[in-house]
């Protein structure tokens, strides 16, 4: 196991560590980059059924769920294709109305995922395509779709999901930028551009994991909250949630995430100078409402961990303490902001003596209903 382990002392700390190489893997052969071109095997056979698609469907649990979330922003601004995303155990025991030319994408790490599987039998029993997004080849829900499409993050051994969530993403920005240039809904030249953009992705994961020692620190400060609330906007609203998951997952400390506008409906009753608030408030995507936010916040005597662009003055004038991340497009900050999200949680988890690749109750996959 330490072998395996290759020198870090948790397999979540190292498939963190994985992200950069991970996407690489998953976007290599599929996104030409200087040829302006993606080809995914999956997407290219059925290609008509894509452009001809009335409606996503995205069935998925847990960590693969809020990748769907954040496929759900990035499928309807990129190939403005509407999108509904779904617990995939809600779904599967509703009447849901699914239609022929509907298109289920069911996301799954493990691909073994008992409520996902049990989706996407009833896509394909009204009718609908069901294309998987897997990690795990060769697994049940790989072969119970019709296509799909591997992220190749490798074997992802930390029950909580890090490196499978930023492929998943990146698997579905290649298929929603393909979509995209297809149906001509973005311009060729924002098409290349990001394309650059996610080339350059894997780089800036490792810039910003370089914030991992400040992150110890960030986490020696809170670890002894019992609450935490996490808020973001737009494509970081989901990664708000996934921050929340895995602080949960790990640490077992009560962690919420919720768009940053709804506070005011509800979580800001709680904030007090006891509780942490992570916020996402990255300078693309709605900065100065968050700002707003970050005041209401403050003036309540809440305690704020703001997750930045690099070189961000107005969040660091407000916040107790700032993490940094490069600057990319909008659609792609989930694949940055994720990243001290993951570190904050895994630093908490093992200042408080947790197990942090097997915490208690959890399993890598669920295969029970
Ligand atoms: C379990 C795991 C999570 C995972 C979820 C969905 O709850 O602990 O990390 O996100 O299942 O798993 P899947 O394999 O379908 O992505």
């Amino acid at each position: 196991e330490q072998i395996e382990k290759n020198g870090y002392d948790h397999f979540m700390l190292k498939e963190i560590y994985e992200q950069p190489s991970a996407i690489v893997d998953t976007y290599r052969g599929r996104m030409l980059v200087d040829q302006g071109l993606i080809r995914m095997a999956g997407v290219d056979d059925n290609l008509t059924k894509f452009l001809n698609a009335k409606r996503i469907i995205i069935v998925a649990c847990g960590t693969s769920w809020h990748a769907g979330l954040v496929a759900e922003y990035i499928f309807e601004d990129f190939a403005r294709i509407p999108v509904e995303v779904e617990y995939a155990s809600e779904f599967r025991y509703r009447n849901p109305v699914i239609n022929q030319d509907d298109i289920v994408i069911a996301i799954s790490q493990s691909g073994e995922t008992a409520d996902t599987m049990a989706a996407i039998k009833l896509a394909k029993e009204k009718g609908a395509f069901v294309f998987g997004v897997c990690n795990v080849v060769g697994s049940s829900i790989s072969r119970e779709t019709h296509a799909g499409a591997y992220t190749h993050a490798g074997p992802e051994i930390g029950v909580a999901s890090t490196k499978a969530f930023t492929t998943q993403i990146t698997v579905l920005s290649l298929i929603a930028l393909k979509l995209a240039k297809e149906k001509g809904s973005i311009s060729n030249s924002d098409f290349h551009l990001y394309l650059r953009e996610l080339d350059l992705i894997p780089s800036k994961i490792e810039e910003a994991l370089k914030s991992n020692e400040h992150i110890t620190g960030v986490a020696s400060e809170y670890k002894d909250a019992s609450n935490f609330l996490y808020l973001g906007r737009g494509f970081n609203f989901p990664v708000a949630l996934e921050g929340a998951l895995k602080l949960k997952e790990i640490s077992y400390i009560h962690a919420e995430g919720y768009p940053a506008a709804e506070m005011k409906h509800g979580p800001i009753a709680l904030i007090d100078e006891m509780m942490p608030v992570v916020v996402i408030a990255t300078r693309k995507g709605h900065y100065e409402k968050v700002i707003s936010n970050i005041q209401e916040i403050k003036s309540r005597n809440g305690k704020i961990i703001g997750i930045v662009t690099e070189g961000d003055q107005e969040v660091r004038e407000l916040a107790d303490y700032v993490i940094e991340v490069p600057e990319t497009v909008e659609a792609f900050t989930p694949l940055l902001t994720t990243i001290p999200l993951q570190l904050l949680s895994y630093h908490i988890a093992l200042m408080l003596g947790k197990n942090v690749d097997q915490p208690r109750n959890l399993a890598k996959s669920v295969t029970v209903e």
